[in-house]
């Protein structure tokens, strides 16, 4: 299916936040392109607002001036819906209310072309709702963009109930040709990104919440260990704790109330204090004029035991430690012990030092344990969390931080929660993924695609799943599920599924 040639008028109706930038990129792309609103004189302040980032496109040397002067000419704010008679393609992005829309889009129909494709911008209602009451609902498709439109990469091409394979065809060839990274998504809550990025938020606020570690440090190890480009909660502080909030409140109740989706009560009690981050000066931060930032919480120097006993086999997310250690000359010795469990380090004073598996370190036996937690990468990481048991010994707790770092990484010691910060984050991540695939809401590469391109995750979180493997993560989830019962944890059954097969060796 061939994208919507440049020569033909693509409207945009809503010239808010999305709108501007919606109309921006149809514009950039070369269409001739309508902008209404349905508040007098928005249309023309909103085209206005475009000219405006041309032009500072042009001054940064991004943009030629011939070609902004083109562009502007191309720009028409219309004060009627019947000025978008001619369009090709009609992208609302008003208000997001379903009564609001479904009335725009029957007013629309009356006014286009028969063959003019319909698309909405909408983040959270239904596709196939938006266009229930049309005559004609098999050329309504959602093109839902992230803000700024012009900047990221990303849209999701939501096909509805009643959408005609051949509209979304043409809605995602278009969104190719118009330089976007277009996914295909069905038409389900939250689509792919809003859905599968929940727990990134909730896990966090669920530790601060059972006073496992202060936002500087989750923030801190979720960047710093877990690669992620912000943590939950300087990313919430930005985008806004009542815009992130409500779209978590609309997948849970979409969802139906699903205990993988509950939201927080912290963040409800920022919401209703109206701490929303840095547009009211405040959220999980303070962004007063010269406020100091909190500093996570790091180790004091220790220094590193001589030496270390393996047992068993380490699991493949923690399988490049030994080598590490070694580099950085201390020795390491295999023992005889190990093997159901997963492999260990046996520190000096006796403490079985070991990637979390979702349970705490202090277990159900309260043994002397130390957990440390998962990492993108534990060769480049600067950062790792760990966490020890009651009945550790204080030696035996310095000579892990002192172990990390001589690897070169900072360390977090964290109260002992179960499945630590990264490993608990990413294996719901991973989980949720796997759920999502299996119920066709994308293909396997459009949801690792969107989770990098639509959040800046630094791995799709199907492809981390491969690397930790499924069998470690529904262990993993398994053992959370036992530590905190309720179905949070449970191992979706496309991931148990994946783990069975992986485990007997069936070709998956
Ligand atoms: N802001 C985001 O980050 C974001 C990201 C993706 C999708 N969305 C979705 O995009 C849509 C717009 O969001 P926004 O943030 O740009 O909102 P906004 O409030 O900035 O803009 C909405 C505009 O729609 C206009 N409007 C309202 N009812 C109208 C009608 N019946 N006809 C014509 N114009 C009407 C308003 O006057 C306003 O100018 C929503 O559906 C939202 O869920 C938003």
């Amino acid at each position: 299916m061939t994208a919507i040639e440049p020569e033909h008028p693509v409207a945009v109706v809503g010239a808010g936040t999305m709108g501007q930038g919606i109309a921006q990129v149809a514009l950039v792309a070369g269409h001739p392109v309508r902008l209404y609103d349905a508040l007098p004189g928005r249309a023309e302040e909103a085209a206005r607002a475009v000219a405006g980032r041309l032009d500072r496109l042009v001054a940064k040397g991004r943009m030629p001036a011939e070609a902004r002067d083109a562009a502007v000419a191309r720009l028409r704010p219309v004060a009627e819906l019947a000025g978008l008679a001619d369009s090709a393609l009609v992208v609302e992005a008003v208000v997001e209310l379903l009564d609001v829309k479904q009335r725009l889009f029957r007013e629309l129909e009356e006014v286009v072309a028969d063959d003019c494709l319909l698309a909405t911008n909408t983040s959270s209602l239904p596709v196939t709702a938006v266009a229930g009451p049309l005559r004609r609902p098999g050329r309504l498709v959602g093109l839902h963009f992230f803000n700024p439109a012009p900047l990221l990469p990303l849209v999701e091409v939501v096909r509805g109930h009643a959408t005609d394979e051949a509209a979304a065809d043409r809605a995602y060839a278009t969104a190719a040709a118009w330089g976007k990274t277009p996914v295909r998504c069905a038409d389900t809550p939250g689509f792919i990104v809003n859905r599968l990025a929940r727990p990134f938020y909730a896990e966090a606020f669920r530790l601060l919440e059972e006073r496992a570690a202060d936002p500087a440090t989750l923030d801190a190890v979720l960047r710093e260990s877990g690669g992620f480009a912000m943590g939950p909660f300087e990313l919430t502080d930005l985008i806004g704790q009542d815009v992130n909030e409500a779209v978590t409140r609309s997948v849970y109740e979409a969802f139906f109330h699903h205990p993988k989706f509950t939201p927080s009560l912290a963040q409800r009690r920022l919401v209703e204090a109206g701490l929303l981050g840095r547009k009211s000066g405040r959220g999980w931060y303070d962004h007063a004029e010269g406020a100091a930032r909190p500093e996570p919480d790091t180790a004091a120097p220790e220094k590193a035991p001589g030496a270390l006993v393996l047992h068993g086999v380490l699991p493949p997310a923690a399988a490049v430690l030994p080598e590490l250690i070694e580099a950085a000359g201390i020795a390491v010795t295999r023992g005889e012990a190990g093997g159901a469990d997963g492999g260990y380090f046996a520190l000096p004073g006796g403490a079985r030092l070991a990637l979390t598996d979702g349970r705490s370190a202090t277990g159900d036996a309260g043994e002397p344990a130390v957990r440390f937690d998962l990492a993108l990468d534990y060769r480049s990481c600067a950062r790792v969390a760990l966490a020890a048991s009651p009945g550790t010994s204080p030696a035996d707790l310095r000579a892990t931080v002192g172990l990390f770092q001589a690897l070169g990484k900072k360390v977090s010691v964290v109260a002992d929660a179960p499945g630590l910060i990264v490993a608990r984050t990413v294996a719901l991540l991973v989980d949720l993924a796997e759920d999502a695939a299996g119920r066709g809401v994308a293909g396997p590469e459009d949801i690792d695609t969107a989770m990098r391109l639509g959040v800046n995750y630094p791995r799709g979180p199907l492809e981390w799943g491969r690397e930790l493997g499924a069998a470690w993560v529904r262990r993993f989830l398994a053992n959370m599920e036992s530590e905190y019962p309720g179905g949070r944890y449970a191992p979706s059954q496309p991931l148990r599924r994946r783990a069975a097969v992986k485990e007997n060796l069936l070709p998956s």
